[in-house]
């Protein structure tokens, strides 16, 4: 146990800015659920950590299409495990790269018709080590960022010491213009966006950021998290779906979402790639993935690529979640992705609705509240998946249907105290 040191202010600190977080409603708590992987999207909920609890089942999982549990991708780990064992044992550099570590950036860069690849240990660090090394290189750097850019990217782009940031409003063409414009001609400059939103599940004109890059002379930088394994008729995103994968400089993307695994990673030109791989501190000081997870990831994206059902069957099962949702009037959102957010307002209200949904209805929606989101626009956000089937959907439109109206909005305006924290 650690003996606390209380002559020093940062205890005092962490009472004090905790006290505030619980008071604004921001407070984090995690809800222990165990993943059933013969019967995905069920889960177990360890009640008093006692094994074998009550069955959950989860809404709001990012392992969209179930590659995760997919019997051929989880073979791929476990044998991998059995043949060189569990850990990389290295970085990169350190006896850490294997055979199969140059397979799965073989397989992304054809993935997404570039040159070349390069693994990170998470899609987090591919967008914070890539954008930063990029914005340090050379001097002068302008990056024009698109105003909702996830914290991965933001993380990169304000780590980048002595580059200049300029925020466009989100997806805002004639915004991102007129900055472009008002810029020196000569800057080095970079445009970082993504393709799917994942909060409000809106996708942006890449075509057209592209043409503005093309004439301002910029690069591009695109994030494609939340569509790989989704979009494009072999799950290279939308920028595969929209055939402008060769517009865009760089196309980053995760293992973890639509691929089911774990990881991330970016493609791009062959000099692009050996320059991040030679010079990002996020990808070279690190322990590589360990084979196992890239056995899986490798597994994963070959079945993706090859099979156009499992994009077809998760659009069918959202089509189907929203007309069942329609038919019942219960308010959703309609987004041009796969994402279903459901509008609640207020960061104790979802909290408490994400809260009764698990108690009284055995159904997981995770809350998404300040500062994921912006204060007023609290929701939850729904992710429909393959397995969902008829009687689940019945089941949480129900329940929505009865808790947003039966759970009112505070009437004060102000955000009270988190009890369940
Ligand atoms: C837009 C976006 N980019 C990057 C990431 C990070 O990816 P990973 O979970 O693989 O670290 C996330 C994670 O949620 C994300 O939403």
């Amino acid at each position: 146990m650690t003996i606390r040191n209380a002559r020093h202010p940062f205890y005092d600190f962490c009472d004090q800015a905790l006290a505030d977080i619980r008071r604004q409603g921001r407070y984090r708590t995690f809800t222990p659920l165990a993943r059933q992987a013969a019967r995905y999207p069920v889960y177990e909920e360890e009640l008093n950590a006692v094994p074998d609890g009550r069955e959950v089942v989860v809404w709001s999982s990012n392992d969209y299409l179930g590659m995760g549990v997919e019997p051929e991708v989880c073979e791929a780990a476990i044998s991998a495990i059995r043949e060189h064992g569990a850990g990389a044992g290295g970085t990169r550099n350190i006896a850490g790269t294997g055979p199969w570590h140059k397979a799965l950036e073989a397989e992304l860069a054809s993935l997404h018709g570039k040159e070349a690849g390069l693994l990170f240990v998470s899609g987090y660090v591919s967008n914070q080590a890539s954008l930063q090394t990029i914005l340090t290189s050379m001097p002068g750097w302008i990056c024009f960022s698109d105003r909702q850019n996830h914290a991965s990217m933001i993380a990169g782009i304000k780590g980048a010491r002595g580059s200049q940031t300029v925020i466009y409003e989100h997806n805002d063409l004639a915004d991102l213009e007129a900055k472009l414009a008002a810029a020196p001609a000569d800057a080095p400059k970079l445009i970082a966006f993504e393709s799917v939103y994942s909060m409000d599940g809106d996708i942006s004109d890449i075509a057209g950021t592209c043409a503005l890059a093309r004439k301002y002379g910029a690069m591009t930088y695109i994030d494609e998290v939340h569509a790989v394994g989704l979009y494009g008729e072999e799950g290279g995103g939308v920028t595969q779906r929209d055939g402008v994968a060769d517009q865009v400089d760089i196309i980053e993307g995760t293992l973890a979402k639509g691929f089911g695994v774990h990881g991330g990673y970016i493609t791009a030109s062959a000099q692009i790639v050996d320059y991040l791989r030679s010079s990002a501190s996020g990808f070279i000081f690190t322990t590589s993935l360990p084979p196992s997870v890239v056995a899986a990831a490798l597994a994963s994206v070959k079945l993706v690529r090859s099979q156009n059902w499992r994009r077809e069957k998760i659009f069918e099962r959202v089509n189907t979640f929203r007309a069942k949702m329609r038919a019942a009037g219960v308010p959703f959102t309609m987004t041009p992705s796969h994402i279903v957010p459901v509008p609640v307002g207020d960061a104790e209200r979802c909290k408490t609705i994400s809260r009764r949904l698990l108690n009284d209805y055995g159904l997981y929606a995770t809350p998404i509240n300040y500062p994921t989101v912006a204060r007023g626009t609290e929701r939850l956000r729904l992710t429909p998946g393959p397995f969902h089937t008829d009687e689940m959907m019945d089941r949480m439109v129900e329940a929505l249907g009865v808790l947003l109206a039966e759970v009112p909005v505070p009437s004060s305006g102000q955000t009270p105290v988190d009890k369940a924290a």
